[in-house]
């Protein structure tokens, strides 16, 4: 059943961003089509390259979108395992969380290929260009029978996190582990979402490599998460690695109660208000 789109928790400043959304006019606009052939099906994304690392697709996100076209409930595939134990079930369509979306792709792809509810997530700036790029394919998931509703969260804040719940079967993510400086707060929101909830929750993640620092992520992780890699892409691009997809677990999970109930809707998604001058500009 596809429900209307709702902005969820989202602060003031995103009216400014809204405002400040003309600008994108006059900057380079990009349009990504990923052919979903599972569904057959087109999604149609919109990148502002020049905006920022936010404002664009990376090989991570695609891979996910692949993983998620490759998967087939009768065969083997390397999601097998993720959606067998989500506890999502043929009377009740699948629940991901999205972390960091970034244009929203991995969302929108979830939502339509599993006939899913997936609440796409960023940092309020980034939220608007979701927002069209959900609008965008508002079509096809309704065709689908997928639900995306799109919400601020900014890692380790309490209240973005309480405002979404643990009404969640998966969390997704991609391109996430970059600045040493968010690995903590990325960290503490896992904990949020995977180890106080009674259910069995799995973070599903695909990260392309870059530094060495960033093992540290990994070894901070593995204190509170099982971690096992569940796909390897071959290197593209001359690069010496390609993206590699985990899959975390929280390792004591079930030690507090779930919350109760899903948070308040702030207000409902109107396209006009949101993004008033934006139109399609290829
Ligand atoms: C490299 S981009 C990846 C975007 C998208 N997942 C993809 O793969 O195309 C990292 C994303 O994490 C988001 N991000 C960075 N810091 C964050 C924070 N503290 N809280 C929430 N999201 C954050 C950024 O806004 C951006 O969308």
């Amino acid at each position: 059943m596809f429900q209307p789109l709702v902005l969820r928790d989202v602060p003031s400043e995103i009216q400014e961003d809204c405002a400040e959304s003309q600008q994108f006019q006059s900057q380079e606009i990009q349009q990504q089509i990923y052919n979903l052939l599972s569904i057959n099906s087109t999604i149609v994304i919109r990148q502002f390259p020049s905006q920022g690392l936010s404002f664009q697709l990376w090989p991570a996100a695609t891979t996910l979108v692949t993983l998620l076209d490759r998967h087939h409930p009768r065969i083997t595939t390397p999601l097998s395992a993720v959606f067998n134990g989500s506890g999502a079930t043929q009377h009740r369509p699948i629940r991901i969380l999205e972390l960091g979306s970034g244009t929203g792709v991995v969302g929108i792809a979830a939502a339509a290929i599993l006939g899913g509810n997936v609440t796409v997530t960023d940092l309020p700036h980034v939220l608007p260009n979701i927002l069209f790029n959900v609008n965008a394919n508002a079509e096809m998931l309704k065709h689908h029978g997928g639900a995306v509703e799109v919400a601020a969260l900014s890692w380790g804040d309490t209240h973005n996190m309480e405002a979404i719940g643990r009404e969640i079967d998966l969390i997704m993510g991609s391109d996430l582990v970059y600045h040493d400086h968010l690995y903590e707060p990325l960290l503490e929101t896992l904990k949020f979402f995977l180890s106080r909830s009674e259910k069995r929750i799995v973070f599903l993640m695909a990260h392309e490599k870059r530094w060495k620092k960033e093992s540290a992520f990994f070894k901070k992780a593995k204190k509170s998460f099982d971690v096992e890699i569940i796909h390897n892409d071959e290197p593209s691009n001359g690069s010496r690695v390609g993206v590699v997809v985990y899959q975390f677990v929280g390792k004591f999970g079930a030690k507090l109660k779930p919350e109760i109930g899903r948070p308040l809707t702030m207000y409902e998604f109107e396209p006009s208000l949101i993004l008033p001058n934006m139109v399609f500009n290829y």
